[in-house]
């Protein structure tokens, strides 16, 4: 159980440090400038890449997750385990997201600012703040 629980959180790991960085890699590349093609393709690659491991995270974290919480019975009744799993979906939508927007970058048809990049990259901090306090402190 220790293990599985230990992968659980290294993958975590792995998917957040993506879900943080990649808004973050929006916002430079918005300000790019439209003639540096070089520098914008640039962006692209980096952006290509960071999604495939922060996909690989994701994936890791609902497998490790879901067997552990195969080794709980119990949790299914509990509270914080609802709202952590609400506020998991909620993330794995982000991830969504963020992946339409490494398309929309790579097909050159972004129409949103750095400053709207900004204020998206807050969501994945206040998740990460939410779910560890469920699954920790168990409120409820
Ligand atoms: C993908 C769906 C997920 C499922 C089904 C799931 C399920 C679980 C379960 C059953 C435990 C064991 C709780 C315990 O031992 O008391 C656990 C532990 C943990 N989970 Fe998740 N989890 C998921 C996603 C996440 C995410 C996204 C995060 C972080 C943002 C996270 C962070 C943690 C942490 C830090 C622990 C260790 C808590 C402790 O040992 O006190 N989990 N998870």
């Amino acid at each position: 159980m220790l293990w599985i629980k230990s992968f659980h959180i290294i993958f975590v790991v792995a998917w957040f440090a993506g879900l943080f960085y990649l808004p973050r890699l929006f916002v430079y590349h918005t300000e790019v400038k439209a003639a540096d093609t070089e520098g914008y393709q640039r962006f692209c690659t980096m952006e290509r890449r960071l999604m495939v491991m922060t996909t690989i995270g994701m994936i890791g974290t609902w497998v490790f997750g879901l067997w552990l919480l195969s080794q709980f019975p119990g949790y299914m009744k509990a509270g914080w385990l609802h709202a952590k799993l609400t506020l998991v979906l909620a993330l794995s939508g982000y991830h969504g997201w963020l992946k339409t927007r490494v398309r929309a970058f790579a097909e050159q048809r972004n129409t949103r600012s750095a400053k709207f990049y900004r204020i998206m990259n807050e969501l994945p901090a206040l998740g990460l703040l939410a779910v560890v306090i469920l699954v920790v402190v168990k409120p409820f």
